[in-house]
């Protein structure tokens, strides 16, 4: 498993991933404009596999990437095989997505704090390769870069109420604080704790 600095290349990966993995979603454009702003705050944690399509319940044959143009057609990445039995299957083989942070600074001229301070908008790890510790690895890149790349002194998220691995993993882990409670945040009407870590620009 590597982490590696997010592309404009595993766009559609991060996505798909996304789509899989939270109820909050983005456009394409989105992800493009977090990558060209500021392309060193977002990660991806990748490996490389094969997958059998017939077999893939969880449309993770989505995730590869796709490193000539980005694009990930799904014909781009599957290779037929000879099957031993005479029958033909379908394999995707490549680098594949397994989880993303995608991050970015502040930039909201009308926001009532001007310090620099990060973003954390998506994050999110592939069922299978959860409790390995790349959730964290992911956030500990980005908010590197952050105060390094950016010298954001702050970097602040939201997360549901219900979320508790995602609480964990930010209060626990990674020593977040909450600082309020926002109301029906979210568009099912759930409140989202707004949380905040402190980067020391020392350390
Ligand atoms: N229950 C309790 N604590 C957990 C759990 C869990 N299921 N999962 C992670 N944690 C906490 C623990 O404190 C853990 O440390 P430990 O293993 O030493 O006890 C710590 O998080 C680090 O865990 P990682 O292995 O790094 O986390 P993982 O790679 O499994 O990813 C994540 C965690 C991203 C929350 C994953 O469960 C996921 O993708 N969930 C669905 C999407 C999601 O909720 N994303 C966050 C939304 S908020 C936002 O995007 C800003």
């Amino acid at each position: 498993i590597t982490i590696r600095q997010a592309t404009i290349n595993d766009i559609q990966a991060m996505q798909n991933a996304n789509l899989q993995n939270l109820p909050e979603n983005y456009l394409l454009k989105y992800y493009m404009y977090h990558i060209l702003s500021w392309p060193q705050a977002s990660f991806v944690a990748t490996t490389y596999d094969t997958i059998d399509i017939e077999d893939d319940e969880e449309h993770e044959v989505d995730n590869y990437v796709d490193s000539e143009n980005g694009d990930n057609k799904f014909e781009d990445k599957v290779q037929e095989v000879e099957d031993p039995k005479g029958d033909p299957a379908y394999i995707a083989k490549g680098e594949k997505i397994i989880g993303y942070v995608l991050g970015k600074m502040e930039d909201d001229p009308e926001a009532a704090d001007k310090t620099p301070h990060g973003h954390i908008t998506s994050l999110s790890v592939m069922r299978t390769y959860r409790r390995m510790g790349l959730a964290e690895k992911l956030m500990r890149q980005s908010l590197y870069a952050m105060t390094e790349s950016f010298k954001a002194e702050y970097v602040s998220l939201n997360v549901r109420k219900s979320n508790r691995a995602a609480i964990h993993l930010y209060r626990d882990s990674l020593n977040f604080e909450v600082t309020s409670i926002e109301k029906s945040y979210y568009q099912d009407g759930e409140d989202a704790y707004a949380m905040k870590l402190m980067l020391d620009l020392d350390a």
